[in-house]
């Protein structure tokens, strides 16, 4: 019998979060503070204690408390499957895992994050959170962390995923939190933009200067941000410590880890445990595949320098792949892949050649995800679908070298709330967009001058 899942026993799942700036051969560039542009530690009083500290953290393991240990245990350890199927379809000889972050309740990854900064939020006595979303997924994780936890929660969502999903909004308000399109008229930043634009389709970076800008304006609320900063990717380490444990129990080891990356949280969950064993020389071979869409691709064109994380100039100047903090990327599906920049951790491993990059056309991840459902059966959000079409060309790499390489996709979560994307494209509706080139010179030219 061919074994097609890895399964933890709860008693087994991990108890510390692993923070790879304990192992870094360079520490990370210092933030800048938005206003002064200094070199500065602490970001302005936006995230709960613990969570700032936690940023700027060089422990390497850090305990995850026992009450987020307990709510994790309501979906987690997630599974790691081999995809048989698929690659008797790809006629390859590579192994092909993955590990299915989409059993989260809310749907993908983004509850392993959500639950944790609810769960300090509560502790030193807020009251109530604000955040972005992009696709939904964050804002929907965050309002179960909240409603685990007892707080409130109010999501800007980027108004072009608001009108595409409305289940997602649907979603957030069962579990009880307050959802409005961004730029909305409930903040200044959004009213200057719709007074100039009322038809702007929103990005990611108006929504977190909205949300950050609601956090600022009250002292019962902090903000919450669903990807980018090290405490995110710092949490999201649960999904890589699991797969490690299961692939020894599978007795094989990654050759090549592929996954999808917006701001790169998921991603990054799963292979900084993993990349600590190239940082300490064991794995000097291993290969880590980030994914992003050719319609935003920071990593692969976007210089490495210092910018805002979002388009107000609110929040810190981080040292980062960017495409300058107010480009808007053009509309694709995968909402959530559409940020102007990426996680300084990421970049930062990037710059110093331990990470590849790669950026893929929309259609070409949808034939991919199509194929992948029709395989393994999971109808995956448009996000990991970028992962799933590297993960396939990778697979047909080995099918044309015979190589029987590894292959572990972070598989991040599903697409049952973006049924109409899939149907766009399967109408043969959908279309690519180019690398935007002139939009992206025009955002450059805004960054930052900051002081040597
Ligand atoms: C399913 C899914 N995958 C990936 C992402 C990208 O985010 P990140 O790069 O932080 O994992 C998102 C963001 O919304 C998402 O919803």
């Amino acid at each position: 019998m061919e074994r097609t899942k890895f399964i933890l026993d709860e008693k087994d799942m991990p108890t510390h979060w692993y923070n790879v700036q304990a192992d870094l051969p360079e520490p990370l560039p210092p933030l800048r503070h938005p206003a002064t542009k200094e070199p500065t530690r602490l970001p302005p009083p936006l995230f709960a204690e613990a969570l700032n500290e936690q940023e700027f953290s060089k422990e390497r393991w850090i305990e995850i408390p026992d009450e987020v240990q307990a709510v994790y245990r309501t979906w987690r350890p997630t599974i790691l499957h081999r995809a048989h199927r698929l690659e008797k379809a790809l006629d390859t000889p590579a192994k092909i895992f993955y590990k299915y972050e989409g059993t989260s309740q809310a749907g993908s990854h983004k509850p392993n994050t959500a639950v944790a900064q609810a769960y300090y939020n509560k502790k030193e006595g807020m009251k109530r959170l604000a955040t972005e979303t992009g696709a939904g997924q964050w804002g929907s994780a965050l309002s179960m962390g909240c409603m685990f936890f007892g707080l409130e929660l109010k999501v800007y969502m980027v108004k072009v995923s608001y009108n595409q999903k409305p289940y997602r909004r649907l979603l957030m308000e069962t579990w009880g939190a307050k959802c409005v399109p961004s730029p909305s008229p409930d903040t200044q930043v959004g009213r200057d933009i719709l007074a100039e634009n009322p038809d702007s389709p929103g990005s990611l970076g108006v929504a977190i200067s909205e949300a950050l800008e609601d956090a600022l304006s009250r002292d019962d609320t902090k903000y919450a941000i669903g990807s980018v900063v090290n405490h995110v990717l710092l949490h999201q380490t649960v999904i890589g410590l699991e797969t490690k444990k299961l692939m020894e129990q599978a007795d094989v080891y990654p050759d090549i880890i592929v996954g999808c990356v917006g701001g790169g949280s998921n991603f990054a969950g799963m292979y900084l445990p993993f990349i600590k064993d190239k940082l300490d020389g064991t794995k000097p071979d291993l290969r880590v595949i980030n994914v992003e869409p050719n319609a935003a691709p920071s990593m692969t064109k976007g210089p490495y320098t210092w910018d805002y994380g979002d388009v107000a100039g609110l929040a810190p100047i981080v040292m980062m792949n960017t495409l300058g903090h107010n480009f808007m990327p053009p509309p694709i599906h995968a909402g959530g892949l559409r940020y102007h920049g990426m996680a300084p951790i990421i970049c930062h491993l990037y710059k110093l050649g331990f990470v590849e990059a790669q950026a893929v056309p929309q259609l070409a991840t949808f034939e991919a995800g199509v194929k992948f459902a029709r395989t393994e059966g999971i109808v995956s959000a448009p996000e990991t679908n970028h992962a799933i079409r590297v993960t396939i060309d990778e697979a047909l790499k080995c099918r044309e070298t015979g190589e029987a390489k590894t292959i572990l996709l972070c598989h991040s979560g599903h697409g049952h709330f973006d049924m109409a994307a899939y149907g766009e494209y399967l109408s043969g509706r959908l279309h690519d967009y180019e690398y935007p080139e002139d939009k992206v010179k025009e955002a450059l030219a805004s960054l930052p001058e900051v002081p040597a």
